[in-house]
């Protein structure tokens, strides 16, 4: 039965830190990983691809129900390579681009629908790290662990710009930031599974927290959620 494999949510909006803790979380507890906002940037990618048009709900909804995509976890913080078709995508889809086109296309309640089994499918022993937008409140509303991250949208602008700026993408921090709250707002405000945290979610602000501090504060929550778990681990890496 999938719905005894225990899921911890991880979600927020960009620059709070999500991808390194849930990074850490799988390679730790040996769990599979689902990145879905990594789903959602493989669309825009395949939509500029395949020249559809951004418009094109159910165009788009019909790409998102064939997606070939696996995550590849190096661990020990190395950062998760996103294979599509035995392609590696990770840098490509890390645009800034590719991020706002993502939230567009985001907001189509088809697209939604066909990712919605696709995400479910990565639920697998034993145990998954989701990482997105809408983990805790429509893909696993029963995830044993629901944590919500935040942070300033000025700090978050900050952290985004540092790590595109050591992958090597030029980019304009005044620019950025305003792109940032654009998505952010996107992401809030459609109808359907709206960016927000779940009425049972732990909700922490990063602003002021470096990443080490937020990964053995949750770390904590998990021991505490999750120790009738047998194969649970003994020592944290942290
Ligand atoms: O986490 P990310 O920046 O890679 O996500 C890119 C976009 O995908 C984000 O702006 C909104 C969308 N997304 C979503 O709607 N639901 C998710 N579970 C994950 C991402």
């Amino acid at each position: 039965m999938t719905a005894e494999i225990p899921v911890i949510a991880v979600d927020g909006p960009s620059g709070t830190g999500k991808g390194t803790l849930c990074g850490y979380l799988a390679h730790w507890l040996h769990w599979h990983f689902l990145d879905s906002g990594a789903l959602y940037r493989i669309l825009a990618l395949l939509v500029e691809r395949h020249a559809v048009d951004i418009n094109d709900e159910v165009g788009i909804a019909s790409l998102a129900g064939k997606l070939d995509v696996k995550f590849n976890n190096p661990g020990s913080g190395q950062e998760i390579a996103v294979v599509l078709k035995g392609e590696d995508v990770s840098q490509l889809i890390r645009t800034e681009s590719c991020g706002a086109a993502a939230s567009h296309l985001a907001a189509y309640p088809k697209v939604r629908k066909a990712l919605l089994t696709r995400q479910r499918a990565f639920r697998k022993a034993p145990g998954l790290i989701a990482d997105g937008r809408d983990m805790g409140t429509v893909v696993f509303a029963d995830a044993r662990l629901k944590i919500f991250l935040t942070a300033s949208a000025d700090e978050r602008a900050q952290r985004r710009h540092k790590q595109l700026k050591e992958k090597g993408f030029d980019v304009n921090l005044p620019q950025l930031s305003v792109e940032i709250i654009e998505r952010d707002t996107r992401d809030r405000e459609r109808t359907v599974s709206p960016l927000r945290p779940a009425d049972d979610a732990v909700v922490i602000d990063t602003t002021n927290l470096k990443i080490e501090a937020v990964i053995s504060r949750v770390s904590m929550l998990v021991r505490d959620r999750l120790s009738d778990i047998p194969e649970f681990p003994g020592e944290n890496i942290y």
